[in-house]
């Protein structure tokens, strides 16, 4: 897939893949002779946000379509295949964003098992408004005539609308239509071959040498291990660095799970004196991020040095981290990074790494985890920032702060876990304010701490919406965490969504 900037770009590479065909999303600029060569069994040119007759807008080598590959294009990637094969496209006055109903006049090929009108999502300014006669409409809505197209000749096809979201409901058809029944893929990519893939190729990048591993808890982290555990067993070694930063029983929930899935070399740093002395009298939260990765990197430096003949480094850098950083080589230039990568390790440090899940989706190194027999509640568990609980503890953070933070988390999880919401929330935790307020308690005057509790919903953790949470699940968060928490007298429910506020407080 050729990314033209679309905010739904990986959207349509996870489609593709759920349908069991492989995916990889290269920069729009890509030559033909270069497509030719990675010898794709389809093309699929991506939506954008600008307009094919802008100046400087993104184009595509135009030989790309005399390659005899077949070509899909979404949206923009519509607009560009019919200027380069002869049609017309048209800033409309009727620009069409949201749902809209469309009808299907040629229900063969793309749009095979559809209805003659179902909904889709339209999200377009330019449209497509005169087609060559090379061209014929497929589809049609009440204000875009030219809603799908294909090439009278070649396996090329163009759709305005967006087959890649859940408003277009058999959106996931379409895409099955293009890649396997034009592009003759025959949907056998399985993530179980692809661990046995990445099982072999690592046995063969290390041979008889030894890996370390970082653990962190995390879904990625612990995959990432469990791979290497498969493949290379008691060559492996892990580091646990406890930052004193970690939520509630953390480190004991982290070897727990790991001791009962590998038997392996496992190093834990307990560093909470040295971060927490590190974070003495900061309050500057970019300040604290910078300390905090610091002190990582120099301890993970520290007990990695101390094992013997280490040659590599293994990271769970995944598929967007690789897009996003502009690290592949055909892959789309870099974008402003929204992730932070506090947490992360320099390459200074010497090794030769191993990145087995850089080719994959968050959703699919899940499945991957599941599939190599990793825990459920391991492998849904939330995501959890690199600088830990000091970005949820504002202002400075100390110890005592810190174990008041650390109970009310804990309430805040239990509760949602017992309500059954864990897994459709994305992010749930409790963040500690740095404001007192008055309050009475029992008969006594209180002055004491605020706890906010933020709960979101996200695919990508790029936009999130508040968790639209049950009242009584929020009334026993805020009883529990009042009644059983020392100190504090006073709970709010952070309901702002991502943009304009950020999911994390600091
Ligand atoms: P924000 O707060 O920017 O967070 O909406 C988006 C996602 O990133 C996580 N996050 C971090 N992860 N180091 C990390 O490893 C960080 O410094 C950091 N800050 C935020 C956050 O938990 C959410 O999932």
């Amino acid at each position: 897939m050729l990314d033209f900037g679309s905010q739904y770009a990986q959207l349509i590479a996870r489609r593709v893949r759920e349908q069991n065909v492989y995916c990889q999303i290269v920069r729009h600029d890509i030559t033909a002779e270069r497509i030719a060569e990675l010898a794709p069994k389809g093309i699929i040119l991506s939506g954008g946000p600008n307009s094919v007759y802008e100046e400087g807008a993104p184009k595509c080598d135009e030989g790309l379509f005399d390659l005899g590959i077949p070509v899909l294009g979404i949206c923009y990637g519509m607009q560009l295949a019919c200027q380069a094969l002869g049609g017309k496209v048209d800033n409309t006055p009727s620009r069409e964003y949201g749902r809209a109903m469309c009808e299907f006049t040629d229900r063969d090929s793309i749009f095979r098992g559809m209805q003659d009108s179902e909904q889709v999502w339209m999200s377009h300014g330019d449209q497509v408004s005169q087609i060559a006669d090379q061209f014929t409409a497929m589809a049609k809505t009440s204000t875009c005539p030219y809603a799908a197209i294909r090439h009278n000749e070649r396996p090329v096809f163009g759709m305005q609308f967006h087959p890649e979201v859940t408003h277009t409901p058999h959106g996931g058809q379409i895409l099955r239509n293009f890649v396997i029944d034009v592009c003759g893929c025959d949907g056998s990519w399985k993530l179980g071959d692809f661990a046995n893939a990445a099982i072999e190729s690592i046995r063969e990048q290390v041979g008889n040498k030894r890996v370390i591993c970082g653990l962190s808890g995390g879904v990625d982290s612990s995959v990432v291990a469990a791979l290497l555990y498969k493949a290379i067993g008691p060559q492996l070694s892990c580091i646990l660095v406890d930052n004193g930063l970690l939520r509630k029983n953390e480190q004991q929930i982290v070897l727990e799970e790991f001791s009962n899935h590998f038997k392996t070399d496992l190093h834990i740093v307990q560093a909470e004196d040295r971060f927490l002395a590190d974070l003495a009298g900061i309050d500057e939260p970019q300040e604290k991020r910078r300390r905090i990765g610091h002190a990582f990197i120099e301890c993970f430096k520290d007990e990695a040095n101390k094992i013997e003949d280490a040659h590599f480094l293994a990271q769970g850098t995944l598929y967007p981290d690789v897009i996003e950083s502009g690290a592949d080589k055909d892959g789309p230039a870099a974008t402003i990074k929204l992730h932070h990568n506090v947490g992360g390790l320099p390459e200074e440090l010497g090794f030769e790494l191993i990145e087995p899940l850089r080719d994959l989706f968050k959703d699919e190194v899940r499945r991957l985890g599941i599939e190599l027999g990793l825990p459920e509640q391991l492998v849904w568990r939330h995501p959890f920032p690199g600088p830990g609980l000091a970005v949820r503890c504002l202002g400075e953070v100390t110890r005592d702060k810190l174990k008041v933070l650390r109970e009310a988390d804990a309430i805040v999880v239990e509760e949602i876990e017992n309500a059954g919401l864990y897994r459709d929330t994305s992010q749930a935790f409790a963040v500690l304010l740095p404001v007192q307020s008055v309050g009475v308690m029992g008969d006594a005057r209180t002055y004491d701490n605020a706890i906010a509790v933020r709960c979101v919903n996200t695919d990508d953790f790029m936009t999130a919406d508040w968790s639209h949470l049950p009242y009584e699940l929020l009334a026993r968060i805020s009883t529990r965490i009042i009644n059983e928490v020392k100190g504090v007298n006073r709970v709010c429910y952070d309901i702002s969504s991502k943009p304009p506020a950020t999911i994390e407080w600091e």
